[in-house]
C-alpha cells in the first residue's frame, strides 16, 4: 500500500506531491481557514456507507440496518449529513443523543449504550421513543424497569452480552473478554437470566442482544463466534429475537504497513452466520444492526497542521512541532497509535531525514508520530496527517488551553464550515461562568 491509498478518495496529486482532496487545495484552506485544521471528504464517507450498505444487501436476505457509531466523531452539521444519507445511529450520552435528535434523526433509528447512563438519560430515551435502550448490566436492566414503570411507558431494549472473547487489539479498546467493564457476562450465568427476566417483564420489551468485541479488529472469525454465542443464548431460552447487533470493530489501515483488510470479510462472516444459525435453530432472520464507526469515517478525515520549531538532536533525528498535537489527536500517547504524514507542496529537494514529528503540549508524550523519514521540515511547511477522521476530534481537550480546530466539510470543491475554531479563552467553562 502507498501513502496516497491512506488518503480519501478524492486525493490528487499535481506536480508529483498531494495537492487536493474534495476538489480543494489543501494548501489555500490551510491558509484560509489557519492550522491545525481538519477536513472531511463527502465522497469518500458517503462512498463508504454505500459499500458497507450494498456488501450487507448482497450477502443477506433479512432486514438490516448500519448505524454510525457517533463516538467516532460528532457534530451537528456532520449529525445532518448522516440524517440526509438515512443512517442509524449509536449514542452513548444524553449529549450525543440530543445532537442526532436536533440534527433531525428520527427517535426510531437511534439507540443509547452506555455501562453507566443516568436516570436522565434513560429518562431521556424512554420519552423520545428510540429504537432501543442497550442494557449494559442486571442493575442496569432494574434502573430501567423502576424508571419505566415511574414513566408509565414500556421501551423496547436490547441486551449487550460480554461473550468472553478477547480480541487481538490495544488493550484498552478491547471490550468483550470476560473482565470487562461491559455487557451482562455470559460465563457466570448472567446473560441468560438476564434474557430470561427481560422476556418476562412487565416494564420493558426486549426485543434484541448485542455484542461489540472491540476496536481495530481485523479478524472476522472473532465475529462468528460471537453471534454463534448470541443465538446459543437465544435457543437455551427458547427465544427468537428480532434483532441481533454484533457491534461495530472493524479496523483501518493508518500507515503503509498495517494491513489493508476489506471490511467484507466481516460483512460477510456477519451476514453467513446469523443465517447458518438460524437454519440450525429453525428460527426467522432477525434484523442485523451492525455500528461501525472507524471504517465509516477515519479514512474520510486528514489533520492538517503547520510546522513550527525544529531542531536536530544529538542522535541525528530531526525534531519538528507542529501547532496542534495531543490536544486534538490523543490516539499516539493513549494507544501507541501510528500514523503516516505528508508534507503538502513541493519538497523535493530536500533531503528525506528521520524525522520525529511532535505537537506543542507540555509533556513529552505529545508525539504525532515518533519517527518517519520526510523531507527535512521548516518551519511553515503543511504537513498532512491522513485516517484521522474517527477518535481524534472527538477525544480532543483543551490541554494548555488549545482552541480546538477548524472543521471542514469538502464536497466536489464545496466547503462548508462544520466546526469553526474554538476560542478556549472565552468559553463560559473556562472563564468559571
Ligand atoms: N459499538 C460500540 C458499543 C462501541 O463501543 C464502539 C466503539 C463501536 C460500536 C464502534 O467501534 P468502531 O467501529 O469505531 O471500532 N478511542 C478508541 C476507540 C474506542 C472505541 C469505543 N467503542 C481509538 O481511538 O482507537
Amino acid at each position: 500500500m502507498d501513502t496516497i491509498d491512506l488518503f480519501p478518495d478524492t486525493v490528487e496529486i499535481h506536480n508529483g506531491h498531494i495537492s487536493h482532496i474534495g476538489g480543494c487545495s489543501l494548501k489555500e484552506l490551510a491558509s484560509k481557514y489557519g492550522t491545525p485544521l481538519y477536513i472531511y471528504d463527502a465522497v469518500t464517507f458517503a462512498w463508504n456507507y454505500r459499500y458497507l450498505h450494498d456488501l450487507l444487501a448482497d450477502t443477506y436476505p433479512g432486514n438490516f440496518d448500519i448505524a454510525y457509531a457517533s463516538k467516532a466523531y460528532l457534530s451537528l452539521p456532520f449529525a445532518r449529513k448522516l440524517a440526509n444519507l438515512e443512517t442509524s445511529i449509536d449514542v452513548a450520552s444524553i449529549s450525543e443523543l440530543e445532537i442526532v435528535l436536533k440534527a433531525g434523526i428520527p427517535p426510531c433509528r437511534i439507540h443509547l449504550h452506555g455501562n453507566n447512563k443516568s436516570e436522565a438519560e434513560i429518562h431521556k430515551a424512554i420519552d423520545m421513543q428510540i429504537e432501543s435502550i442497550v442494557v449494559d448490566s442486571l442493575d442496569e436492566l432494574h434502573f430501567v424497569e423502576e424508571i419505566s414503570r415511574k414513566m408509565n411507558r414500556i421501551p423496547a431494549i436490547w441486551l449487550r452480552i460480554t461473550p468472553d472473547i478477547t480480541v487481538d487489539t490495544h488493550k484498552a479498546v478491547q471490550t468483550g473478554h470476560s473482565a470487562s467493564k461491559f455487557g451482562i457476562p455470559v460465563g457466570n450465568g448472567e446473560a441468560e437470566e438476564a434474557i430470561k427476566l427481560g422476556l418476562s417483564s412487565d416494564a420493558v420489551r426486549l426485543t434484541g442482544l448485542h455484542t461489540h468485541l472491540g476496536s481495530q479488529l481485523f479478524d472476522s472469525d472473532r465475529y462468528s463466534e460471537a453471534i454463534n454465542i448470541l443465538f446459543n443464548l437465544c435457543h437455551k431460552t427458547d427465544w427468537q429475537p428480532e434483532i441481533i447487533s454484533p457491534g461495530g470493530g472493524w479496523g483501518v489501515p493508518y500507515t503503509t504497513g498495517s494491513p489493508d483488510t476489506d471490511p467484507s470479510d466481516w460483512i460477510v462472516v456477519i451476514s453467513h452466520t446469523v443465517q447458518n444459525c438460524c437454519e440450525k435453530y429453525q428460527i426467522k432472520l432477525p434484523k442485523i444492526i451492525i455500528e461501525p464507526g472507524r471504517w465509516l469515517v477515519a479514512k474520510a478525515g486528514v489533520s492538517i497542521y503547520s510546522v513550527g520549531s525544529t531542531k536536530s538532536l544529538p542522535t541525528g533525528e530531526w525534531i519538528a512541532a507542529v501547532d496542534g498535537g495531543m490536544s486534538d489527536n490523543p490516539r499516539p500517547a493513549l494507544y501507541d497509535a501510528h500514523y503516516s504524514a505528508v508534507v503538502i507542496g513541493n519538497s523535493a529537494d530536500r533531503p528525506v531525514v528521520p524525522t520525529r514529528l511532535v505537537g506543542r503540549f507540555c509533556e513529552s508524550g505529545d508525539e504525532l508520530i515518533h519517527q518517519i523519514d520526510l523531507p527535512r521540515l521548516e518551519r511553515g511547511d503543511i504537513v498532512a496527517i491522513p485516517v484521522s477522521g474517527a477518535y481524534q476530534l472527538s477525544m480532543s481537550s483543551n490541554y494548555n488551553l488549545a482552541d480546538r480546530p477548524c472543521v471542514l466539510w469538502l464536497d466536489n470543491g464545496k466547503v462548508e464550515v462544520m466546526q469553526k475554531r474554538e476560542k478556549a479563552s472565552q468559553s463560559n467553562w473556562w472563564l468559571g461562568e
